[in-house]
């Protein structure tokens, strides 16, 4: 049983699917783990460290990817690494399965069998191999640093002999994993904070936090069973808009991360509504690569625009190198370790278990259709 970790080759990719930790708890087991050279370097994991805890270190990804029977990946393979991959190959990673479902076909073509921890239920079983729950948390934490770094301003209120500050004012849009955190960041710093969502559960976990709830009264149902946001009608996104457009005017910093899964984000700013911000406001925007809530984003990029700053960043995890890895590491462990059989000494995945079923997008070259 060998077990592969390569460098994470996608632009501005910082992390790394194995630390020493989970190496040690996976050679424990019997297997052999083979690591990239420097795959951890960027998350500062040093070779000698993965070697302390059992790891092989392989000076090319090729001779990892040629080797390994599973492979543990932050990101889908990019098209220079498919030529590495055997047939019969596991493949753990964030696929994206949702929002980039057409690249499930090269996959199988190259009959490999993937799972896509994205896919995860949010049920009790999972939350220890929930990515989206580990990286979001993060995400939402570092958005409200990188957008306090860009404000001219102070966070908190200061009295001072010279003079009164006010607290800053912050606007969170879907209060998700990724907006909870940054809703408690930003209080954490002495913001007041305002946050709306279209799932009214989310009001109470807002107030919990110490924000405040802009409620949009709708009739509508706009959660899935699952505990997803579904898409808006016309008439509530006209009265989300004339919410988000009246506290824009006394808003500093604007978090958004509405999303929907396996749709395009929903637009929740419009540029004309930038006008509404005072000069020197910031906005980072968490789902410019499904879309964008504001318009204008862009994902990757730091623009200004009628003297607002906007920050298009749906990769702020990687930003926060050494605790995303250990989590995402921590993540992908505790999806392997149920599978692991100890009488064996093997990991043989059952495609009974839901979890197993609802993550695995394509087997031996085959895609599995989600319902
Ligand atoms: P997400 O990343 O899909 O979306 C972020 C937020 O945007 C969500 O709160 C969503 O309701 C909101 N949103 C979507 N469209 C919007 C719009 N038009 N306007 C305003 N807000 C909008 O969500 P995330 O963070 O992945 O959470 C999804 C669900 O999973 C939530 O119910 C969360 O509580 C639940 N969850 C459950 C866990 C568990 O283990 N039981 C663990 C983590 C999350």
């Amino acid at each position: 049983m060998i077990i592969g970790i390569t460098k994470e080759i996608r632009a501005k990719e910082t992390r790394v699917a194995a630390t020493p930790e989970t190496i040690k708890k996976m050679t424990a087991w019997g297997a052999t783990v083979l690591l990239e050279k420097d795959a951890g370097i960027k998350a500062g994991f040093t070779n000698e460290a993965y070697q302390e805890a059992g790891a092989e270190i392989i000076s090319s990804a090729q001779e990892v990817y040629q080797k390994a029977d599973i492979i543990l990946k932050i990101c889908a393979p990019e098209p220079e690494e498919f030529a590495y991959f055997h047939p019969g190959q596991i493949l753990i990673a964030d696929f994206k399965a949702l929002s980039k479902p057409e690249k499930i076909v090269d996959y199988a073509k190259l009959k490999l069998t993937c799972f896509s921890l994205d896919l995860l239920p949010r049920i009790s079983r999972a939350q220890t191999m929930d990515i989206l729950s580990s990286q979001n948390n993060l995400a939402g934490y570092k958005a409200v640093l990188n957008a306090v770094n860009l404000l001219g301003k102070a966070v908190p209120m200061m009295m001072t002999a010279a003079g009164t500050i006010a607290p800053a004012k912050v606007l969170v849009l879907g209060a998700g994993v990724a907006g909870l955190q940054a809703i408690a960041t930003a209080k954490r710093l002495g913001a007041q904070v305002f946050a709306s969502d279209v799932r009214p559960a989310v009001k109470e976990q807002v107030e919990s936090l110490g924000g405040k709830f802009l409620q949009v009264e709708t009739d509508a149902e706009l959660e899935t069973a699952s505990g997803y946001a579904k898409e808006t009608s016309a008439d509530y996104q006209k009265r989300q808009t004339a919410a988000v457009a009246e506290q824009l005017k006394k808003t500093d910093i604007v978090i958004t991360t509405a999303q929907i899964p396996g749709k395009a984000a929903p637009r929740l700013i419009s540029a004309e509504m930038l006008s509404l911000m005072s000069k020197g406001g910031v906005i980072i925007d968490m789902a410019t690569d499904s879309g964008g809530n504001v318009e204008g984003a862009i994902d990757g990029q730091t623009i200004e625009k009628d003297g607002i700053i906007i920050q298009g960043n749906s990769n702020l995890a990687a930003e926060l190198p050494q605790s995303a890895s250990r989590l995402f590491a921590n993540n992908l462990y505790n999806f392997l370790a149920p599978m692991y059989h100890k009488e064996q000494q093997k990991i043989s995945f059952d495609f009974a278990d839901a979890l197993i079923k609802a993550t695995c997008i394509c087997k031996d070259g085959q895609i599995m259709k989600k319902e």
